[in-house]
């Protein structure tokens, strides 16, 4: 059967170059060897690792922030909290267990559930969440009507993406080919109606990705969400943030910590991911039924969350060396020029808009602290 690029080879060989959304799909999901569905490897160990790799203290603002939006939906004592691509369970894990903490109220009718593709991934989350009582679907509908919050950490940017460019000649699509057993890139006409979504400011040579994908899968939690909120964490930008970077298009592969030099070469072996669009996710969001309820960075919202609150000075130098480490695990999430430059964005649907904690609405009733 040969490995995944020896496959895609022959695939492009009996019926042609296909697109770079293909391709990524392929080498994210393939079955038999997509990186997710094989051996993707998270954290500091890993490929690469994200914020709650940094400790609890993500889990457990975004705790307060979670129990802030049940607070907004009227109390309701059973509801849902649903993780949506998971990776390592480590998130649901550090925010169910502040949730049972520091709001009792909340946490007694949560009912958890994770919404993940990865086979791989289900069995380190389970090992994560040992013991406890937690759904999982591989489609969010399968957990319909979810009543509560959903939320995506780092997610969005796993979804294949169409690489489109404007030349001389007009907008072309990437595709894979191939030449003497290697793939390579291929200009075409493009593979959809999507010519017409490249803006007009980028220039010749430059390159616009776009995630049909990701916006149907945002769309379809409409179908599944009744009541509550849905929020993505990620890194992108609006349409005019993204415009306004070189134009190379931000396709990129990580292997333990470093970017990969040819995202082609070696399909399955490693991660890929592309900046989200959250002008695209917002217009799919709001065609879909939801409302748009705020966004910010991932360093506001942290802040809003009380993340850096001042606590005495442990007695012990091994505390205080333990706090200190907290403490630099917290400038992390908070780096403007890093995960703190992470969007986070948050849609409704029949629930308020207005007053939310996460973009720093102060509310009475939905104080953690
Ligand atoms: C980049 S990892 C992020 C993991 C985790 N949220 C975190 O913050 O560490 C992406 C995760 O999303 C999962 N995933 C990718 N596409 C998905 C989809 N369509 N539905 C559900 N899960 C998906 C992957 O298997 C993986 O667990």
């Amino acid at each position: 059967m040969g490995n995944l690029r020896d496959r895609i080879a022959a695939r492009i060989r009996a019926s042609g170059p296909i697109t770079f959304a293909d391709f990524m799909e392929a080498a994210l999901f393939d079955a038999n060897d997509g990186y997710y569905m094989t051996r993707a490897s998270l954290g500091f160990e890993g490929d690469y690792f994200t914020s709650p790799d940094l400790g609890p203290a993500f889990g457990r603002a975004l705790a307060r922030g979670v129990a802030d939006l049940w607070s907004r939906m009227g109390r309701p004592p059973v509801w849902d909290l649903v993780e949506a691509g998971a990776g390592r369970g480590i998130l649901m894990r550090d925010l169910l267990s502040a949730l049972e903490r520091e709001r009792s109220d909340a946490a007694r009718g949560v009912r958890p559930a994770i919404v993940e593709v990865s086979p791989r991934m289900r069995r380190q989350q389970s090992l994560a969440l040992e013991g406890r009582d937690l759904r999982w679907a591989s489609v969010a509908h399968s957990l319909a009507p979810i009543q509560g919050v959903l939320f995506a950490n780092e997610v969005l940017d796993a979804f294949p993406v169409h690489v489109l460019t404007r030349t001389s000649e007009g907008v072309r699509e990437l595709f894979v080919g191939e030449e003497s057993g290697a793939l390579v890139e291929v200009l075409r006409a493009p593979s959809q109606d999507l010519r017409w979504r490249v803006p007009e400011s980028v220039p010749v040579g430059g390159r616009w990705e776009i995630s049909p994908a990701a916006e149907g899968w945002v769309a379809s939690l409409a179908g599944a969400l009744v009541s509550g909120y849905i929020i993505f964490v990620d890194y992108g930008g609006q349409e005019a943030d993204l415009l306004t970077r070189d134009g190379a298009g931000t396709v990129r592969g990580f292997v333990r910590h470093r970017l990969v030099a040819d995202p082609l070469a070696e399909p399955g072996r490693h991660d890929l991911t592309a900046s989200v669009d959250f002008t695209a996710i917002r217009r799919a969001a709001e065609g879909a039924g939801f409302r748009f309820a705020g966004s910010g960075t991932q360093r506001d919202m942290l802040l809003a969350l009380g993340i850096r609150e001042a606590t005495a000075r442990p007695p012990a130098p091994i505390e205080q060396l333990r706090a200190a480490s907290r403490r630099s695990a917290i400038d992390a999430l908070l780096d403007p020029n890093g995960l703190g430059a992470f969007r986070v964005v948050c849609f409704a649907k029949d629930a308020p808009t207005d007053g939310l904690r996460i973009f720093g609405a102060t509310s009475a009733t939905g104080s953690m602290r």
